[in-house]
């Protein structure tokens, strides 16, 4: 079914200060193994000439400090957790005391900071997880917990082309957008006008260039006009209603995924995608993540987790089956329940015993 809607696109490109990420998102101080020949970390025999024309203590500092524009995730002594932007001349108002944003610009990331009750907040720079859990939301956000796995199992890769149904409160889409990097597209299907404020006040404040996100006020069951691209991730409640479209938007070999809170909803996609006959490797996967308490006294898990969240459920553009949902041949049904039989233990090393 088509509807009359027409459909509206926002392209969108606001950056935040430079390199105000930077300093608490990607750079762990560990970088990457040699293997990767980040120039930063060449080791000496690979002739790695230092900059000479920078001052390398000033730089460091930098990276070092907290700048005005920045996150900071300020925790108090019962772990309690508050984000701010820092703004010159600003201050912090909360339960705890006051603390002026000037006392936290230009001092360390990773830094102790008083409020004027003398309450102490230690303030660092927030991960894209850290601040999906504390931004304002419209419509339920995606979890961190499940963000990393969509990144993963759906292989987002940095340069790709990537559709997204729903952009609700824009954490889902953050992270698309990071794993895609600046080479990369995210292009985002949503229906209701309406969340497009607060879900790009918050995709502006943690992405550093957001130039590569396109938005488009439409209903992704109406089909996807776009086409030959890499992934299509879902957050939508009818997934299903989207397959026409995405079997035609995507490249051969592509991969969609798709994030729904119920079981049932998960049961209604795969068969869908079965009937469809496009889609093949088709997984379904919930993830619990447990924290543990670890002290000298006592080490042991959590007594809080998030047991519930969502269902993953991943598939492959594929041709479809030759023989569509009709019995393959007698022989070929023979060969391949010998194989499963064959295949019924898997091991989970890569060195297979002769
Ligand atoms: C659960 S929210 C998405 C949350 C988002 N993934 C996040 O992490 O913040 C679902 C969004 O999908 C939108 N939506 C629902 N049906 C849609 C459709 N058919 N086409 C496009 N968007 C749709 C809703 O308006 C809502 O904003």
């Amino acid at each position: 079914m088509s509807s009359s809607r027409s459909t509206n696109t926002v392209a969108h490109g606001v950056c935040l200060a430079q390199g105000k990420l930077g300093a608490g998102l990607g750079e762990s101080g560990h970088g990457p193994p040699p293997a990767l020949k980040g120039v930063q970390y060449l080791p000496r025999q690979f002739d790695f000439q230092p900059r000479q024309t920078l001052n390398l203590n000033e730089t460091q500092a930098d990276k070092n400090k907290f700048q005005v524009g920045d996150l900071v995730l300020l925790i108090d002594r019962k772990e309690r957790r508050y984000m701010i932007t820092l703004v010159e001349g600003e201050m912090y108002h909360c339960h705890l005391g006051q603390l002026s944003h000037d006392k936290i610009i230009g001092n360390n990331i990773g830094g102790w900071f008083r409020t004027d009750k003398g309450h102490i907040l230690l303030g660092i720079s927030p991960t894209l997880g850290d601040f999906v859990r504390q931004m304002p939301r419209g419509p339920q956000i995606v979890y961190p917990k499940d963000l990393g796995n969509i990144i993963n199992f759906a292989d987002i890769f940095p340069g790709a082309t990537v559709i997204e149904g729903g952009l609700g409160s824009g954490a889902l889409t953050s992270a698309l957008l990071r794993a895609v990097g600046n080479t990369g597209k995210v292009i985002n299907y949503e229906i209701d006008e309406a969340v497009l404020p607060k879900a790009l006040r918050n995709i502006e404040r943690i992405n550093s260039d957001t130039s590569n996100l396109e938005v488009k006020i439409a209903n992704i069951y109406d089909g996807i006009s776009e086409r030959n691209v890499d992934r299509v991730v879902l957050d939508v409640p009818e997934p299903w209603q989207a397959l026409a479209g995405i079997g035609d938007a995507l490249v051969m070999g592509g991969i969609m995924l798709s994030f729904v809170p119920t079981i049932i909803q998960v049961q209604k996609l795969v068969l869908a995608m079965e009937e469809d006959g496009r889609f093949q490797m088709i997984e379904s996967m919930e993830t619990l993540l447990r924290t543990w308490h670890v002290t000298e006294r006592s080490v042991r898990p959590d007594h809080r987790m998030i047991a519930h969240s969502g269902f993953l459920t991943t598939a492959v553009r594929c041709d479809p089956k030759p023989y569509g949902r009709v019995q393959p041949p007698r022989d070929e049904l023979e060969e391949s329940s010998q194989e499963s039989d064959e295949l019924e233990v898997e091991t989970t090393g890569g060195d297979e015993e002769e």
